[in-house]
């Protein structure tokens, strides 16, 4: 594979400042909704990034289930490797990559649990095997074989039966409130558009041109 000779252009360079929304959050919105029409798989996955407390970092993809003024929210397992590296740091990176267009969105933020009335509200509404293997795994723990995951499948299947599946202890969300975010677009020539916006109050944000 010659990696060192691969390439393209990039065609799309058209982030303007003076178009931007002034507000990062609806600009994402509309880069997502973008990113939806446009038929990218996955467009709601985002890479997580955290640092353990050593200041390793790690990253690794997970689903943007909500997103408003308050942040961006995804849901995991409690005693993860991630949920563990964000009880010692909770200063979090979210980047959302739709290569077919062109683009990148970095997030930068602080990461805090949702309520367990929120978690629960979403994990109603996931289908039933979802909630069972949310049940059946612990996530970034040391598995014996595959058939020891399936035995605690099919464990939690039994135990629950057709009842309701209740919320485990183990299983939540956070909400990233944003602090820094940098749009970018791929241009000609390598002459790539990058804004970023830094929170300046609650509701205000500033806004520069980054070179590319
Ligand atoms: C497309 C995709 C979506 C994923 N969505 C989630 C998610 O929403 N929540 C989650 O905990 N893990 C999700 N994962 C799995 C994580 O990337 C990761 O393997 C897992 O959370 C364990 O990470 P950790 O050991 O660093 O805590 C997803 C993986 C992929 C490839």
């Amino acid at each position: 594979m010659d990696l060192a000779n691969q390439r393209r252009e990039y065609r799309y360079a058209n982030l303007d400042l003076e178009q931007a929304n002034k507000d990062p959050l609806p600009q994402l919105l509309s880069w997502l909704d973008q990113a939806q029409a446009a038929q990218i798989v996955d467009a709601s996955a985002m890479t997580l990034s955290t640092v353990d407390e050593q200041g390793m970092p790690s990253s690794r993809t997970v689903l943007l289930k909500g997103i408003d003024q308050k942040g961006l929210v995804f849901y995991t397992n409690l005693a993860s490797s991630k949920a563990k590296d964000i009880s010692v740091n909770n200063q979090v990176c979210l980047h959302f990559a739709w290569l077919q267009q062109d683009r990148q969105v970095r997030v930068q933020g602080v990461a805090n649990r949702l309520s367990t009335t929120q978690v629960l509200h979403y994990f109603l509404t996931r289908p039933r095997n979802s909630q069972l293997s949310a049940w059946a795994s612990e996530q970034s723990r040391v598995l014996q074989s595959r058939e020891v995951l399936i035995q605690q499948y099919e464990q939690m299947k039994q135990k629950f039966k057709d009842g309701k599946i209740p919320l485990p202890a183990h299983w939540g969300g956070y909400c990233v409130t944003p602090i820094r975010f940098e749009f970018w677009q791929g241009g000609n020539d390598r002459l790539h558009d990058r804004l970023v916006y830094r929170r300046q109050s609650d509701h205000a944000w500033s806004i520069e041109r980054l070179a590319p």
